[in-house]
């Protein structure tokens, strides 16, 4: 046995975290621990009534199998030449990942980034979406949390989720596209208000899904309501600051309207 295999199994039975970060050589590795993925019961028993994208059930996966899925994905992912990082070693109990660098969520809620910083991380962020769905791939779970910055380049992680195979490619990405909008809802202290019609529309230059911009119109209309509802005062004030940035991302949406004819 190798002793970076020695020190990782050694570090796999030490903590009792799922995923967490040790050193060999100076280099900075993960331990992602096998665990089974279930889809979240509310979420399946609602999308039998409201058939919305964000909905979608994931699939029941046993620890091995999950763990297949994933380090599988993300050797995929690389020899097709997306950012992810390397699987250095992998067992049927854990694998191990190069570190690929910073959150990029914790770099976009640094409530000193500026504007200009804060764009230049989510362009580079919408690329890598983009060419994952450009291949005719999904993410499956892209909020901004999963995606990392190290030396100039952004990576992408976290492929756990799978879906039934009846789902067609372009519902799971508008589902990554949704999940990944909807993130930015909750950053809140940095000192410019999100320009989600930026993001839209560099996701809709970048990707080869311009008629998504129809799909999240419709998904915004649904909302017009709670839109309405929020303006009233007594409603107001009660509200948290996650639904308020919703329901101004659903009023910049059912704003924008060109392309969407
Ligand atoms: N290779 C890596 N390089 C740098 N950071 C990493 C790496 N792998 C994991 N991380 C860190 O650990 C966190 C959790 O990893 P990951 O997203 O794979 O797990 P998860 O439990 O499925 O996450 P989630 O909370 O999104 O469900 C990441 O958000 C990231 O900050
Ligand atoms: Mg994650």
């Amino acid at each position: 046995m190798s002793s970076f295999e020695e020190l990782a199994k050694k570090e796999f039975e030490s903590s009792n975290k799922e995923i967490f970060p040790f050193i060999f050589e100076e280099k900075q590795y993960w331990i992602k621990k096998a665990r089974e993925t279930k889809p979240n019961k509310i979420q399946t028993f609602f999308h039998k009534f409201f058939p919305f994208e964000l909905l979608i059930p994931s699939l029941y996966k046993t620890s091995k199998e999950a763990l297949e899925f994933e380090s599988s994905k993300l050797k995929r992912f690389e020899t097709l030449g997306i950012n992810v990082p390397k699987v250095s070693y992998k067992n049927e109990d854990f694998f191990v990942l190069e570190d690929s660098g910073e959150n990029i969520n914790a770099i976009l809620r640094n409530k000193n980034i500026s504007e200009k910083k804060f764009y230049f991380y989510v362009d580079l962020v919408l690329q890598e979406l983009a060419k994952i769905h450009n291949l005719g791939l999904f993410h499956g779970g892209s909020q901004i949390r999963n995606f990392t910055y190290k030396e100039e380049k952004v990576f992408v992680i976290d492929f756990e989720e799978s879906f039934d195979k009846n789902i067609d490619i372009k519902t799971l990405q508008y589902r990554d596209f949704l999940l990944f909008i909807l993130s930015f809802t909750k950053i809140k202290g940095v000192e410019f208000k999100v320009n989600y019609s930026y993001i839209i529309d560099k996701y809709l230059e970048v990707s080869n899904n311009k008629e998504f911009i129809i799909n999240l119109k419709n998904f915004a209309k649904r909302f017009i309501f709670f839109v309405w509802l929020s303006k009233k005062e007594f409603i107001k004030k009660r509200l948290g600051s996650d639904v308020i940035y919703f329901l101004d991302l659903i009023e910049i949406l059912n704003r924008m309207d060109k392309n969407a004819k």
